[in-house]
């Protein structure tokens, strides 16, 4: 592992590119190799134990292509395989998840705050977030709901339409969400809908995505490890299924030609 050792990236699909976005604005000089597991998407209605067994197998294919750092780009992922992939990987790569940095964050804007959270049935369910908020600030009263129709809603490009419209507003108007101060949105497929979601709330909630906390995360650690890249970047994709949505999406957040590889993992 070097300076120059890319930076590996995944999720299920096309959610965490807006984390991959978000450190190649932070950190243009590094170089990104992204798996998107898109023949077990939607990752929010699986087991922990399929969750954990597709991230170990991503990890490995992420350390052979000699990645520094592996950046969980994924709440689901995150909930159920954080913990296990830090054991596994131990010196190879430092792992970096999506839920601890924004836990960080909100501890330190909202003390004795209301604060929603939507995501995946598999984090929802998992109470992590709630665990890790009641430890750092105990005084925070999160809220949490499951959005499952989110995930594949978004997958399909069904956004800025009616159904997008319905959806979301079927989901935020949600007595629970009546007094927030803040919405969480705990799927980094989410970013892609933050204008809808924006709307639906007429400004008057915060929204938080964790795509810039995750990159300053990212900064801070390559800083202190002294593994901040002064190179060219490359940038290298794999699906382990080909989808013509994830092709699009690469187009749109990485306006450079993309090189897109299949990648089966099994
Ligand atoms: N983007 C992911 C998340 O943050 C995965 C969503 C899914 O595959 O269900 O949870």
């Amino acid at each position: 592992m070097s300076r120059q050792s890319p930076i590996g990236i995944f999720d299920s699909g096309i959610g965490g590119l807006t984390v991959a976005h978000a450190i190649k604005q932070a950190l243009p000089q590094e170089s990104l190799v992204y798996f998107g597991d898109t023949a077990h998407l939607p990752y929010g209605d699986k087991s922990e134990a399929a969750i954990q067994a597709y991230s170990v197998r991503i990890a490995n294919v992420l350390i052979e292509r000699g990645c520094k750092v592996i950046v969980i780009a994924c709440n689901s992922a995150s909930s159920a395989a954080y913990e296990l992939l830090k054991e596994y990987v131990r010196h190879q790569a430092h792992v970096i998840d999506v839920i601890d940095p924004m836990v960080r964050h909100v501890s330190s804007q909202f003390g004795g705050r209301k604060v929603g959270l939507i995501g995946t049935k598999r984090t929802i369910q998992s109470g992590i977030y709630t665990a890790k908020m009641e430890r750092a600030d105990p005084s925070i009263q999160l809220l949490p709901l499951a959005t499952p129709l989110l995930v594949p809603m978004i997958e399909e490009g069904y956004f800025n339409n009616q159904i997008s419209h319905d959806v979301i507003s079927q989901y935020l108007g949600d007595p629970l969400f009546g007094a927030i101060d803040a919405l969480i949105l705990g799927c980094t497929h989410y970013p892609l809908i933050r204008d809808e979601i924006n709307e639906f709330f007429r400004g008057r909630v915060q929204i938080l995505d964790s795509t810039a906390v995750v990159a300053a995360t990212l900064k801070t650690y390559l800083e202190s490890a002294q593994l901040l890249s002064d190179a060219m970047p490359t940038y290298e994709f794999l699906v382990s299924d080909y989808t013509e949505s994830f092709e699009a999406s690469t187009r749109v957040f990485f306006h450079e030609p993309a090189r897109l590889q299949r990648y089966p993992l099994w």
